[in-house]
């Protein structure tokens, strides 16, 4: 009994020894437009690595985002809808205005989460790029830059374009589509899969609309 007290004590304190808390930046400036626009600045940084025992803290500081958790095929839809068993974080909107309502939001990398790559979204610039991840394994098939590219071809500027196509094809044409891109080659059911969610991406559309504006 004191014995495994004692070691619970020397695991907690040498775990917080070495646990850190990573700060990523929520932020970016929207209302302005041309180069100093960049989705890809909404999180900085946005390719997170953390160990066991480290936090992740969202700091929201311009503008209004939010962190939500997604998945490598749907990064733009949060987790709870493409799989019902995982409650992922999400923030919902978090106004900060120019640094005057400052928040944060902790991440905690835990045994749960430890082992895997946790793909998130902001929804007011999902489709321009504003996305990031924590743990990615650049060794698999799910690299950072094609979770980004899936983004911006479900989401963006061009995401009808390939909504209103077959589903047979949409995974092979299209401007967006990198054939080089491991997802496309391995994920035989994100054609489907695409389709099916459609309805709901626009109802998203609509919705990150409703928020930049
Ligand atoms: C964005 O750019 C367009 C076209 O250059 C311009 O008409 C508009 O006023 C700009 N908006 C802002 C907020 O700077
Ligand atoms: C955001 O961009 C707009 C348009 O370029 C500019 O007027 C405004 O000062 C910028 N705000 C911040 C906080 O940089
Ligand atoms: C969040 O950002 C603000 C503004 O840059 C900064 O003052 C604050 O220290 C940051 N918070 C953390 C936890 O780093
Ligand atoms: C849903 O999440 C659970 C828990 O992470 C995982 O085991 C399962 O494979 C996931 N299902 C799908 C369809 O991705
Ligand atoms: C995580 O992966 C490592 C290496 O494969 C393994 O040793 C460890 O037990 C795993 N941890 C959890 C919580 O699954
Ligand atoms: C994975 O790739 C990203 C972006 O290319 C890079 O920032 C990150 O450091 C890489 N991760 C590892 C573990 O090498
Ligand atoms: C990364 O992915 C490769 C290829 O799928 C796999 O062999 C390796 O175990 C993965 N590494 C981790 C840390 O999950
Ligand atoms: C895509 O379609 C939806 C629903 O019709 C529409 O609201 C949205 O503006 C379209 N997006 C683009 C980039 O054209």
């Amino acid at each position: 009994m004191r014995t495994s007290t004692i070691l619970t004590a020397l695991a907690a304190a040498s775990s917080a020894a070495y646990a850190k808390v990573i700060v990523v930046t929520v932020g970016t400036n929207l209302t302005s437009n041309g180069s100093d626009f960049s989705a890809a600045a909404v999180f900085v940084p946005n390719v997170i690595r953390a160990s066991l025992g480290d936090q992740v803290l969202f700091n929201f500081t311009q503008g209004t985002h939010s962190v939500i958790q997604s998945t490598f095929d749907q990064p733009c839809v949060p987790i709870s809808q493409t799989n019902t068993s995982v409650n992922g974080f999400n923030t919902g909107p978090r106004p900060a205005g120019n640094f005057e309502s400052i928040t944060t939001f902790p991440v905690d990398i835990d045994l749960n989460v430890i082992n895997q790559t946790l793909w998130f979204f902001d929804q007011s610039t999902c489709g321009n790029g504003g996305v990031g991840a924590i743990n990615v394994n650049n060794s698999s098939w799910q690299p950072y830059n094609a979770f980004v590219r899936n983004a911006v071809r479900l989401f963006g500027p061009h995401a009808n374009d390939t909504k209103t196509q077959t589903s047979s094809s949409t995974a092979s044409s299209g401007s967006e589509t990198d054939s080089s891109d491991p997802a496309e080659e391995t994920d035989g059911t994100g054609a489907a899969l695409r389709t099916s969610v459609g309805s709901t991406i626009a109802v998203l559309a609509a919705a990150a609309l409703a928020v930049l504006l």
